[in-house]
């Protein structure tokens, strides 16, 4: 069939280019988008006598009914037109005749597929946006329904230092409000209006963009038409958003992954997000936190991917943008996914405090806390930091912890030892002693979870 920009060609064009040019699979999911963008662009060439009011009522009018009929189902897409901008006006054009083929009047693909775009994503980041809230949700419930749980931090993966297990949880509730604010910073700029500059260099009518883009809900209008219809910025914005976004999702699965085998059991994940193994009876696998690890990689690939069709592209629009979509939509897709199936497994896992706590008396944790006790008592920290290690040292070698070293044995070390030592290095002491604002004490834990919670009020 000849295409519906034949005309200096034939629009004859071969099989497998036709296939290579076609982006109908990708961007039909715009259909929502590209319609309410064509009737406004109807409302606003009627509303300036660009066509005949009448004409902009009738295209709005059979454009509402394309819609209807693609949520109904009696209409599907035509996957041998281009793109969905194609569909769209061939459709119309089928049902109106002439006046369907006044809509593309004083606008091109270049900047209606901007406009669908940034219209498209500025919803799905409201979509996002929701499921961040819920997961900071669930991890300030784990956090809440957890504040006995002492486990041990780590540095270097080796045990550091006891903490309380929702100070780490809540490490993440902060990482995720920021996610949230980087997305939300990326659709201030994405939410400005390209629609009106056309091809590249604006239009001879007279048209009003301002009254387009606010019936569009977009803030602004592009104030230049070359930049307009060629950037893709807030694409790649968005995608870095989510990059960072994932590698914290990343995080936190390798830490799942950790957590649950048995050489840590720190947790244990409901049935719901763990599989079997097909050979190995006993096996519990948490392939969901390892998939979502994985998948971080293919949203940095999305990024790059994108960010590398665009280095060498002159102004203003060139094919090879089409390539935009496939990347954003499966960063967004893959990501939105992820944060679904993040939550209820966070929320469902449950926390095994006895194991935790076993493994924070192991690994002479309190040391810090030793070398503390002797600067609490008049010692230069060196010296205390020095006469704690040689004591743990000899622990090792006796086979004993600080909490069961003889108080003879310490008094070996320094006269300033005495019986409340063992008050100062009990590891729950220890927790309790780390006041400061953000450390991991009781206090400071809730004073975090009450400001996690604000934050989530004016989210
Ligand atoms: N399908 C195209 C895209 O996604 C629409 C814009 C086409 N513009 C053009 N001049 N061929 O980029």
């Amino acid at each position: 069939m000849a295409k519906m920009w034949a005309g200096r060609t034939s629009g004859e064009t071969d099989q497998l280019a036709d296939e290579l040019n076609s982006s109908i699979g990708v961007d039909c999911r715009m259909y929502r988008q590209d319609i309410r963008g064509s009737q406004a662009h109807a409302a606003m060439l009627g509303k300036q006598g660009i066509i005949p009011k009448k004409d902009a009522d009738q295209l709005i009018e059979g454009l509402e009914k394309i819609l209807e009929d693609l949520e109904s189902g009696a209409l599907s897409f035509d996957m041998s037109c281009e793109d969905i901008h194609m569909f769209v006006e061939q459709v119309l054009t089928e049902r109106l005749g002439d006046v369907g083929k006044r809509l593309h009047t004083a606008r091109s693909r270049n900047d209606q597929v901007a406009l669908d775009l940034r219209m498209y994503l500025r919803d799905e980041a409201k979509e996002l946006h929701a499921l961040i809230r819920e997961l900071i949700e669930v991890l300030v419930r784990v956090a809440e329904q957890n504040m006995k749980a002492v486990m041990p931090g780590y540095t270097h993966l080796q045990r550091a230092q006891p903490i309380l297990f929702p100070q780490h949880i809540l490490a993440y509730a902060m990482m995720l409000l920021r996610d949230d604010g980087r997305l939300s910073d990326c659709v201030k700029r994405m939410n400005v209006s390209p629609i009106g500059c056309c091809a590249l260099a604006g239009t001879t009518y007279e048209t009003d963009r301002v009254y387009e883009a606010g019936l569009l809900e977009f803030d602004d209008i592009a104030m230049n038409s070359i930049d307009g219809v060629s950037d893709r910025d807030f694409c790649l914005e968005m995608m870095s958003a989510l990059s960072i976004l994932m590698m914290h999702l990343s995080r936190f699965s390798e830490e799942i992954v950790l957590w649950s085998s048995w050489e840590f059991k720190f947790i244990e994940l409901s049935d719901n997000y763990t599989t079997g193994s097909s050979i190995m009876p006993q096996k519990k696998n948490p392939d969901m936190a390892e998939l979502i690890r994985g998948k971080t990689g293919r949203v940095y690939g999305d990024l790059m991917g994108l960010l590398t069709a665009f280095k060498g592209l002159p102004l203003a629009y060139n094919k090879d943008m089409q390539e935009d979509k496939q990347a954003v939509f499966d960063a967004v897709d893959t990501a939105k996914l992820c944060l679904q199936v993040m939550a209820p497994m966070a929320d469902t896992m449950r926390v095994l405090p006895d194991n935790m706590l076993k493994a924070a008396q192991g690994g002479f944790i309190n040391a810090t806390d030793l070398a503390d006790y002797l600067v609490k008592k008049g010692m230069p920290f060196r010296t205390a930091y020095k006469i704690s290690g040689e004591i743990v040292a000899d622990c090792i070698r006796e086979g004993l912890v600080l909490e069961s070293y003889p108080i003879e044995k310490y008094r070996g070390y320094s006269e300033l030892f005495e019986e409340d030592v063992y008050e100062d290095i009990n590891i729950e002491n220890c927790v309790e002693k780390r006041i400061s604002r953000g450390g991991t004490s009781t206090a400071s834990v809730k004073e975090q979870i009450a400001w996690v919670r604000a934050q989530l009020e004016n989210m």
